[in-house]
């Protein structure tokens, strides 16, 4: 049974790990296996972590009792010829979040992504978007945390928070 956990902000040094959590998303699904090399050298996913940390990235990292990272979530904004899967404008931040295994539907991932909606908001950020596929349960805490779905592909939706 997992412990008390809390939230700190995300430093440089958080680079590989942001890296393991990109990983926990790209293998959301039960029994998703792909391996964290060919994941993370795939354009589609390494733009979310490359460079980690730039002036304009963000992000809040849960740790343990042992302050061993158990969860992230973080945002990037990036350019209009590079963009995510959730961009949906200039200069708009888009969101990634993972939580390790062990860790999650213990509450983590929320406290993650109301941190992060928050500081977006105290950084002049009026909305900030994501990727989800349909069949993720991800896409009702997204939805419960103010986000919208803006734009539905055959694979994944387009989510959006006007942090208002
Ligand atoms: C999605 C993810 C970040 C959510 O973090 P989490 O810590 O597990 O989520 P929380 O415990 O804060 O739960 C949020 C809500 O989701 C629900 N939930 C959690 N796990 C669930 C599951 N397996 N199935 C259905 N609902 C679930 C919880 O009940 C909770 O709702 P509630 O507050 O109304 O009870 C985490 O599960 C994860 O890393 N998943 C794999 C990677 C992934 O899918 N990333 C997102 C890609 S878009």
């Amino acid at each position: 049974m997992p412990d008390a956990y809390s939230i700190r902000a995300a430093v440089q040094a958080d680079g590989s790990f942001l890296g393991d959590m990109v990983v926990e998303a790209a293998n959301w699904r039960a029994g998703g296996a792909r391996a964290r090399h060919e994941i993370l050298t795939a354009v589609e996913h390494r733009r979310y972590v490359t460079g980690w940390m730039r002036p304009a990235d963000a992000g809040f990292v849960a740790i343990d009792s042992d302050e061993s990272p158990i969860g992230a979530a973080w945002y990037r904004i990036l350019a209009q010829d590079d963009p995510g899967f959730g961009y949906v404008g200039t200069a708009v931040p888009e969101l990634i979040i993972g939580v390790r295994p062990v860790w999650r539907a213990h509450g983590v991932g929320r406290a993650l992504l109301r941190r992060l909606v928050v500081h977006a908001r105290s950084q002049g950020h009026s909305r900030i978007s994501l990727s989800v596929e349909h069949d993720n349960f991800a896409k009702a805490l997204y939805r419960s945390e103010g986000f919208i779905v803006t734009e539905s592909g055959s694979v994944r939706d387009t989510m959006v928070n006007r942090m208002s």
